[in-house]
């Protein structure tokens, strides 16, 4: 897919008030810090159209990207980091979730995981929620260019592994991404557009 525009429509924190098109829709989620702006920005090859920060919680609403004016993407608060006060924390969860459990456009979440570490208690117990509410989702490897090339591959398949080893049947989809070298750009792009064509 060629990205012929790529559009910042708005920020909130209520669902009701996100766009009312009915257009196709992909959220991006996962633990702060792990890289969901960075791969909006690579993907839709724009240097700033998300926001992006080294320091955890720069995210903190429901935006909103319209792409070839034919579907949505979505940058959402991550989840599981401390420094952000409870009390905001919980008014995220209660947004975020109300975003998965209401967005009638949302085709499929995708949950973004730092290639370097095993699977989280937090990352599973999220892709747990989205299996039980029936929410589609596949995993993306962030921060690939952190490991060597060789391990790369390996280290997603020992994450998956874990996966089926816990309460997963099948692996989801899975993409290997980097937003420093832009590793699995076309793949992912591909996967949407395939989607979006069904
Ligand atoms: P919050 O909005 O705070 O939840 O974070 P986020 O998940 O949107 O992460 P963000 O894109 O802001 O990136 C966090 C940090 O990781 C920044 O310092 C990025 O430069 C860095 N980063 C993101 N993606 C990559 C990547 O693919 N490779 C490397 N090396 N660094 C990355
Ligand atoms: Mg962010």
């Amino acid at each position: 897919m060629k990205i012929t525009s790529a559009e910042f429509v708005m920020s909130n924190s209520n669902v009701a008030k996100c766009p009312n098109e009915p257009l196709p829709e992909y959220a991006f989620i996962g633990r702060s810090n792990v890289g969901k702006s960075s791969l909006i920005n690579m993907l839709m090859e724009r240097k700033s159209l998300a926001k992006t920060s080294g320091r955890p919680g720069k995210t903190q609403l429901i935006n909103h990207f319209k792409v070839n004016e034919n579907w949505f993407l979505v940058d959402l608060p991550g989840y599981g980091y401390a420094r952000v006060s409870k009390k905001d924390k919980k008014v995220f969860q209660k947004y975020i979730t109300e975003y998965f459990e209401k967005r009638e456009q949302l085709v499929s979440a995708f949950v973004l995981v730092d290639i370097r570490h095993d699977p989280q208690p937090v990352d599973l117990e999220f892709m747990e929620w989205l299996g039980t509410n029936g929410i589609p989702f596949a995993i993306i490897f962030t921060k690939a260019d952190k490991l060597k090339p060789a391990v790369v591959e390996k280290q997603a398949q020992t994450y998956l592994q874990k996966l089926l080893d816990g309460v997963w049947e099948e692996a989801p989809p899975h993409f290997i991404t980097s937003s420093s070298n832009r590793a699995g750009r076309i793949e992912l792009l591909g996967y949407i557009d395939a989607i979006n064509k069904e």
